[in-house]
């Protein structure tokens, strides 16, 4: 059956409609559907197409030889970090971030870096124009760099130009939203134009060879704008983020073809670029409240990398009949569930008391070793109880209240002993792997109620002499009496 040319296309999802409808079926989003001129969706004119014959390719062997130097390196060890190890030839990585969270600024720095070390580094932009490139450049102190140069937005011309003389290493446009191709008619930053635009800058990079990266614009529920199938055609998606008032920016791989999704890589916006963190964990406690009860150190792990941060909890009695769990940087339903444990095992009543939630310095956590250091957060501060603060925390809790082992505890002992800290809480179970080595002080906790009494014990011995700093509290306390 032949498709009309006109369409409803959803613009969140990219779903095609013979009419009109309010909400889309496909991605259940209301008043996203938008007319658009398909007709010329495929990219080819049908006559072409049905004419032309199978070409011959030859097919290869697993074992073929491959190409030398298969990965570029950006000259950013963050931004390689995150990305696998460089950029792969070939390869489309799709940016996206929130307006003004510095894309831009990352990437005319990583094709500066790249053009001075030699190599073709393209910067295509499609919002700004090149003045005002320049002066970003100027600012950073790059704009020496022999960066290829250009304000366009047609993908025609773009790809007839890359193609002249030697192929390009990286290629950046900024962003996707801006490009426009001949072969469809719907206006720029339309689903149906975005996907035509990436569709042929892909088909670009992948016959060329050149690393293509293109910058998106995320929507206001975080999602990268535009159809969801940009997503699945590129071999990666990074995603910076960061709060506008702090300075820390966090790189992070959301799907990657080539690497893992597991590595961030961390950035600090200066008044001359961003500047790279190679050790957050300094970052992240540079500004630690000493000596407030309600925040309790987590020695995690992102990706291969340990990292300290600060986790602060307020529990206060509400005035409410239905009490707020507000969380900021780690996931609600698994406070729910630590506050769940608290409350059944281990007599701590929370019900009649709000909680609110926070990791420091613009964190996601997403590991469950969280578990123990939110714990003792909470815990702190709901009995006033400041934690002691050369003490750092890791283990998950299971629903039966026990503290089970998480994985890497060298690595985490080894950072927080580099750190400063003297001592860790951590699972009983832990102890094992740890090779005696770190020189912290270890207590191990087998359950959430151990924990619990230890600290409520500290609450009751500073009201009882309130003059007493809590700097001295003896390690001993934290043990368990049994050993
Ligand atoms: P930009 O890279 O233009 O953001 P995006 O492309 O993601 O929209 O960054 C804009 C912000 O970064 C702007 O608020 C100013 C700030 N900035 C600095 O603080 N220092 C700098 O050296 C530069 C270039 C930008
Ligand atoms: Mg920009």
């Amino acid at each position: 059956m032949p498709k009309s040319a006109l369409s409803f296309v959803c613009q969140n999802c990219g779903a095609a409609y013979n009419r009109w409808q309010g909400k889309c079926d496909a991605c259940g989003e209301w008043n996203t559907l938008a007319e658009e001129d398909v007709s010329g969706a495929t990219t080819m004119p049908v006559s072409i197409r049905s004419k032309r014959k199978g070409r011959l390719f030859t097919l290869e062997t697993l074992t073929g030889k491959t190409q030398d130097a298969p990965r570029l390196s950006s000259g950013m060890t963050e931004l390689d970090r995150v990305t696998g190890g460089g950029f792969v030839r070939g390869s489309v990585l799709l940016v996206g971030g929130d307006p003004g969270i510095g894309k831009s600024t990352l990437l005319t720095q990583a094709t500066s870096l790249l053009a001075r070390a030699g190599h073709r580094a393209v910067y295509i932009s499609g919002e700004e124009a090149v003045a005002q490139v320049r002066l970003r450049a100027e600012r950073l102190g790059l704009a020496d760099a022999p960066v290829q140069l250009a304000a366009e937005t047609s993908v025609e011309d773009i790809v007839a130009t890359l193609s002249e003389g030697s192929v390009p290493r990286l290629v950046v446009i900024d962003s996707i939203q801006t490009m426009w191709t001949d072969t469809v008619e719907s206006a720029p930053g339309t689903v149906t134009q975005v996907r035509a635009s990436a569709q042929a800058l892909i088909r670009f990079a992948k016959k060329s060879g050149a690393a293509l990266i293109l910058v998106g614009h995320v929507t206001k529920d975080g999602q990268i704008a535009g159809p969801r199938v940009v997503e699945h055609m590129v071999d990666a998606v990074l995603s910076f983020e960061g709060e506008g008032s702090q300075q820390f920016r966090i790189l992070r791989a959301v799907k990657n073809r080539f690497g893992p999704t597991d590595e961030i890589g961390v950035f600090e916006m200066t008044g001359l670029g961003l500047r790279e963190v190679s050790n957050p964990s300094e970052l992240f406690l540079s500004e630690r409240d000493l000596g407030s009860p309600g925040t309790a150190v987590f020695a995690g792990i992102e990706g291969t990398r340990p990292v300290l941060v600060e986790l602060q909890a307020l529990v206060a009695p509400t005035s409410l009949g239905t009490p707020r769990r507000a969380v900021v940087g780690w996931d609600s339903s698994r406070l729910s569930m630590v506050l769940a444990v608290l409350e059944a095992h281990c007599g701590v009543k929370l019900s009649g008391h709000d909680v609110y939630f926070n990791v420091a310095g613009g964190l996601r956590i997403n590991e469950p070793a969280a578990d123990l250091a939110a714990a003792a957060a909470l815990v702190s501060s709901l009995t006033n109880a400041q934690l002691p603060t050369d003490a750092v925390y890791f283990g998950e809790i299971s629903l039966s209240g026990a503290v089970r082992p998480v994985a890497q505890t060298s690595a985490r002992l080894k950072e927080a002993a580099k750190l400063g800290f003297g001592r860790a809480v951590l699972p009983e179970s832990a102890r094992g792997d740890v090779g005696g080595d770190a020189g912290l002080s270890l207590n191990t906790v087998a359950g959430l109620t151990t924990l619990v009494a230890d600290i409520a014990a500290r609450g009751q011995s500073r009201s009882s002499k309130a003059t007493e700093p809590e700097k001295n509290a003896t390690p001993a306390r934290f043990r368990r009496q049994d050993g």
